[in-house]
């Protein structure tokens, strides 16, 4: 039986059509974020006599690795924290979450790369929405004109990095950061913040994807005319590759900017990139994809939790907004991922994996870089996953 539900969880609020929920995946879904609790809280012991650092990821001999407020991935522990807190309504989670928040905070004035809506959005974001005060208000909207700095109007879009060779370089991870410009129009009544992102993403519909719904990493742009001049890849295996993180970005990207816009287009543009994920014969089983669908010595290619995790959030909030058939399609590929990423092939143990929950993502392998390791965004994105499954089961049971 269908239901139409309107609920409210992680950093918005949309109309699912739901089915039954699996019982099975509720009752893993839910110990599991127990877990997850009981993880990050030691997490957060570490950390606390770390200061001013956030975790990143292990070394080979096990040794937990930490960044500076300042690198991409630090606004995710916190983020995590803020997920958990919201889960278990534990007050010592909740301290965590606002001291490690505190942490990336300023993080909020820069303005010399795009990933301040990573680091400012899954902490903050997740902050405001639980605890609505003026201060956490203020520093995503400080963000959003920090990052709009980077929008170039003649482009039409926000450069991704003043690093490289390249001239204006934008790169499909950075349609993730959109939705702190959405969130700071509603917050601000600013509409250039949302005028900024909808630009992005139109563009980056037309320059980013390949006829068969798959995506480039980088694009880059001549900055005086806004002319694509190089299409290829810094962290995927080839430039014509599909990079598994960068079309679980995509995915993620998109589905998000239908929620913010209602723009039909980008839900169609979305379910594309879904069926280039589902349909594609590199895609194992258990749907936690080979870290590029075209790495050539698969199936012994090294597999992404992070891109898996990333996509299962993306399909549950996607099969809210298509119906039939589509939907149960989506709802099912998330159950499996939570399946597979809950197993102890994935999940870590208690006390283990320094401390992470997730272990086997890839960070960058043509770097040799955080190959086959714990990553805080792999953990984020699985407990936002498992957040809007229970949600779902919660509302469906009433
Ligand atoms: N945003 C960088 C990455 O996905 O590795």
């Amino acid at each position: 039986m269908k239901r139409i539900l309107v609920f409210c969880f992680s950093l918005f609020t949309f109309t699912i059509l739901a089915f039954p929920v699996s019982q099975k995946v509720t009752k893993i879904a839910e110990k599991s974020l127990q877990f997850s609790a009981q993880q990050y809280s030691l997490m957060a012991e570490v950390m606390k006599d770390k200061p001013n650092l956030l975790p990143r990821t292990i070394d080979d001999s096990g040794k937990l690795i930490t960044s500076k407020a300042n690198w991409w991935t630090s606004g995710f522990f916190p983020g995590t924290l803020w997920y958990l807190a919201e889960y278990t309504k534990n007050e010592k989670i909740r301290t965590d979450a606002e001291l490690m928040s505190q942490r990336v905070a300023n993080q909020q004035y820069v303005t010399n790369n795009h990933d301040v809506g990573f680091m400012i959005y899954c902490s903050y974001g997740n902050g405001y929405r639980l605890y609505p005060t003026d201060e956490y208000k203020n520093i995503i909207i400080n963000t959003a004109r920090s990052l709009s700095t980077r929008f170039n109007p003649k482009v039409g879009l926000i450069r991704s990095w003043d690093h490289g060779k390249w001239q204006y370089p934008v790169i499909i991870d950075n349609m993730m950061n959109l939705e702190l410009l959405f969130n700071a129009t509603k917050f601000s009544g600013d509409s250039s913040f949302y005028n900024i992102a909808v630009a992005h993403a139109n563009k980056t519909m037309i320059n980013h994807f390949r006829s068969d719904a798959s995506s480039y990493h980088l694009v880059s742009y001549n900055p005086m005319t806004g002319i694509p001049e190089l299409k290829g890849t810094v962290q995927g295996y080839s430039d014509s590759s599909s990079w598994a993180r960068g079309q679980a970005w995509a995915l993620y990207g998109y589905t998000m900017c239908y929620r913010e816009t209602n723009d039909i287009i980008f839900l169609k543009h979305a379910l594309r990139i879904a069926d280039f994920l589902l349909s594609n014969p590199r895609m194992p089983n258990d749907l936690i994809p080979y870290w590029d669908f075209d790495a050539p010595n698969i199936p012994n290619a090294l597999r992404d939790a992070s891109a898996g995790a990333i996509m299962c959030s993306a399909f549950i909030e996607l099969s809210g907004y298509v119906k039939g058939k589509e939907s149960k399609r989506f709802l099912k590929a998330a159950e499996k991922q939570i399946l597979t990423l809950s197993s102890p092939q994935y999940q870590a143990k208690l006390g283990e994996n320094g401390n992470f929950i997730l272990k086997h993502s890839v960070g960058s392998f043509p770097h040799n870089a955080e190959m086959d390791v714990p990553l805080t965004y792999a953990d984020y994105y699985y407990v936002e996953a498992l957040m809007r499954y229970i949600h779902l089961n919660e509302k469906v049971k009433k």
